[in-house]
């Protein structure tokens, strides 16, 4: 069976950001398990406009068609989540409104004072309206671990309840990933068919 193609999605565009320490983690989690392959898609690479703004320019334009298409071409996401304000960041929920996510599953490494968790309810109600299907595993960061992450104090190795976390959540994507990729190949030979 091919690997699927697995979104790992960069939710901070912060200067100096938490964020990839736990992208670079993800993925490399990912990589082991065998079930994917993992593209990056970090939203700092982006210059996405505000979804819809009339003022954007052609270069966001066209650089808001590369991120679209690049989210089409996954069979499951990863979401970095970072806490702003007991939501998810303003990048990412614009991002989110610009690309289709539709039968993909989507899965969340998230950090804060309660581990990103508020963050998480909000992306999972947002999936939800975008026809995501979100796995009911979810790696949160807590506090202390995020500090000592973030101060070089320890490393994921020595946390390993957030790999165990990781685990359950990789599984859980690779089984509605594959899943869903059938069912959407189903659903195009019908169509060519008819
Ligand atoms: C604008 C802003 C709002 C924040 N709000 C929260 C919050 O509501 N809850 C929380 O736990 N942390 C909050 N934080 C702390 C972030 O979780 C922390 O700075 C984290 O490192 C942000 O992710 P990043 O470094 O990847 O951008 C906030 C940080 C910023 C910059």
């Amino acid at each position: 069976m091919s690997k699927l193609k697995l979104g790992l999605l960069i939710g901070s565009t912060r200067k100096g950001r938490f964020a990839d320490l736990p992208a670079n983690w993800i993925g490399t989690q990912a990589e082991k398990t065998g079930a994917f392959d993992v593209e990056v898609i970090d939203l700092a690479d982006f210059s996405l406009p505000f979804f819809g703004d009339p003022a954007a320019s052609p270069a966001q334009t066209q650089a808001a068609d590369a991120f679209a298409a690049k989210v089409a071409a996954c069979d499951a996401y990863v979401f970095t989540v970072a806490e702003y304000n007991h939501s998810l960041t303003g990048v990412l929920k614009n991002a989110l409104d610009h690309a289709s996510w539709t039968r993909r599953p989507a899965g969340s490494v998230a950090y804060g004072g309660v581990g990103g968790a508020r963050a998480v309810m909000h992306l999972r109600q947002i999936a939800v309206e975008l026809e995501m299907v979100s796995v009911k595993a979810a790696v949160h960061i807590s506090y202390g671990d995020y500090l000592a992450l973030r101060e070089g104090r320890t490393g994921f190795e020595a946390l390993p309840h957030l790999g165990t976390a990781a685990e359950r959540m990789l599984g859980q994507l690779a089984w509605w990933g594959r899943v869903l990729r059938s069912a959407r190949q189903e659903e195009r030979s019908v169509e060519a068919v008819a």
